[in-house]
């Protein structure tokens, strides 16, 4: 741990001297065989703000990111069946891909369970997973009150939430995943 802490130090430190070493580049000359900016080739063209929302998708485990919209588990019932179950199975139980239901303990060995409840520490990432992947063939094809509805669905199927639970942005980042404390942070300070 104390020599993951030093490395992690030593990397700021490098940062910071990038940093200052870069603030005293831009002030100087171009440095010898590199153009100046003003004869560079101009390729390309800045990004529109809709360009950057549509790729600016990623959602924080604490929910920052989480469009508006909601969905109740009823209405991710009828989506899962229609554009997920022939490959993850009835209720999520599994089939050609993945299992996503089963029982909310944490993996072990005689019972290496890896489904949404006993494996994902957070409930935010269902829905970024589910509007970056699914379903494979048309990604991005769902619209974001889908996609909570069938988060709430798993979430449901799963036991963490009730049946009649809404879920949105705000009630999404406040599931408390059954496994959460099984996991250790490899970002923490
Ligand atoms: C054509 C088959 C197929 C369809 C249809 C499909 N999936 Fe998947 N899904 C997979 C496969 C294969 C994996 C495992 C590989 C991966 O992570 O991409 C997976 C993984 C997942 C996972 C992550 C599982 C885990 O614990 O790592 C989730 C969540 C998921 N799918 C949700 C959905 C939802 C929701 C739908 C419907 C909107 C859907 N999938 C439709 C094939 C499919």
């Amino acid at each position: 741990m104390s020599m993951r802490n030093t490395t992690m130090r030593y990397g700021t430190l490098a940062g910071l001297a990038l940093a200052v070493f870069a603030t005293s580049l831009s002030a100087a000359e171009p440095l010898p065989g590199i153009q100046p900016r003003s004869q560079a080739p101009t390729l390309g063209t800045p990004m529109s703000a809709d360009d950057i929302t549509a790729w600016n998708l990623t959602i924080f485990p604490d929910g920052r990111g989480l469009p508006p919209g909601h969905g109740t588990p009823d209405q991710g019932g009828t989506l899962f069946a229609a554009h997920c179950e022939r490959c993850h199975g009835v209720e999520g139980r599994g089939a050609t891909a993945d299992e996503l239901v089963g029982p909310p303990t944490p993996p072990t060995d005689a019972d290496p369970n890896k489904s949404i409840g006993s494996y994902w520490p957070y409930a935010t990432t269902i829905f970024d997973f589910i509007r970056r992947n699914k379903p494979p063939e048309t990604s991005g094809s769902l619209s974001n009150d889908e996609i909570y509805s069938l988060t709430a669905y798993l979430l449901a199927a799963n036991k963490i939430i009730g049946t009649q639970d809404v879920i949105d942005a705000k009630s999404l980042a406040q599931v408390k995943m059954p496994n959460r404390d099984g996991f250790v942070r490899i970002d923490a300070p």
